[in-house]
């Protein structure tokens, strides 16, 4: 129980990877909002099982891409939850098309919640944490954004833009006591994978050392890891969990 007494917000965690990540911090004690944009049941049944499992949790719905709802979240998390030391910029979409057949539409969705997000977040929280003097942004970009994929230019252009504003913010609030980094999933077993067609799953495993997908608990223990106050002489870094498909 090593994040007692911590409030973590996690975006995107009625789901998938953001779902493990909110149970693996409430398992570890923290206490934890729960953002979703719209499975409200899938984010009450994630509330629910970090209640049984002894922290507290709330779910509030915000659209990250929409500043005055992020604000508006953050605002009700600070009236019931007090501090919040930890936030995990989770949620992420994938409009995929290759570069000449993909609109504006679909760039622009992309990045405002991708790569938009994150802003939105990190503006409103990183006040309270340099007051506090102590805050852990995680922020979860993509192997895409380290080495590109065909179909996916605006997918790899948010999550390449997340590494560097991870590095960049994290020289800015370093002194504040802030840490940021990054923790890039390879190919994870969730429904953003549906999509994917079947011979494209088994290209990925070939090409992947340790041969499989990942599961979502995989990325959360990474997460944890960062979250820990221990971890504080870490900042900036990007954390590959990709079974060794990039190294
Ligand atoms: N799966 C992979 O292989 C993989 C690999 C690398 C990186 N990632 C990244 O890991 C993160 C999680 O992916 P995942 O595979 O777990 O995806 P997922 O299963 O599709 O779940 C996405 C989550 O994000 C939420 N969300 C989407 N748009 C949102 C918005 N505008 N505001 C608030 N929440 C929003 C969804 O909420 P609702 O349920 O309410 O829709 C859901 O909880 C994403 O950033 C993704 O890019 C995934």
């Amino acid at each position: 129980m090593n994040l007692k007494g911590r409030v973590a917000l996690v975006t995107g965690a009625s789901r998938g990877i953001g779902r493990a990540i909110a149970m693996s911090l409430g398992e570890a004690g923290c206490d934890v909002i729960v953002n979703y944009a719209s499975s409200e049941a899938a984010a009450r049944e994630v509330v629910d099982l970090i209640v049984a499992s002894g922290s507290r949790a709330k779910a509030i719905r915000a659209d990250v891409a929409d500043m005055a709802a992020v604000e508006g979240m953050v605002a009700e998390a600070h009236r019931e939850f007090g501090q919040i030391h930890i936030l995990v910029n989770n949620a992420g979409i994938n409009r995929d098309r290759t570069f000449l057949k993909l609109t504006r539409a679909e760039w622009d969705d992309v990045i405002r919640t991708n790569l938009g997000g994150p802003f939105n977040t990190a503006h409103a929280l990183i006040p309270s944490m340099c007051e506090a003097g102590f805050g852990r942004i995680i922020n979860i970009t993509s192997i895409v954004g380290q080495m590109g994929n065909y179909g996916q230019s605006n997918y790899a252009a948010a999550k390449g833009g997340i590494i560097s504003f991870t590095k960049s913010l994290a020289r800015e609030v370093a002194k504040k006591g802030i840490t940021v980094n990054c923790v890039a999933p390879g190919y994870i077993n969730t429904d953003m994978m549906k999509g994917v067609p079947d011979r494209v799953i088994e290209q990925v495993k070939t090409i992947t050392p340790l041969g499989r997908l990942g599961e979502p608990e995989e990325i959360a223990w990474a997460v944890r890891f960062l979250a820990d106050p221990r971890a504080s002489y870490i900042t900036g870094q990007v954390v590959a969990v990709n079974g060794g498909m990039y190294m």
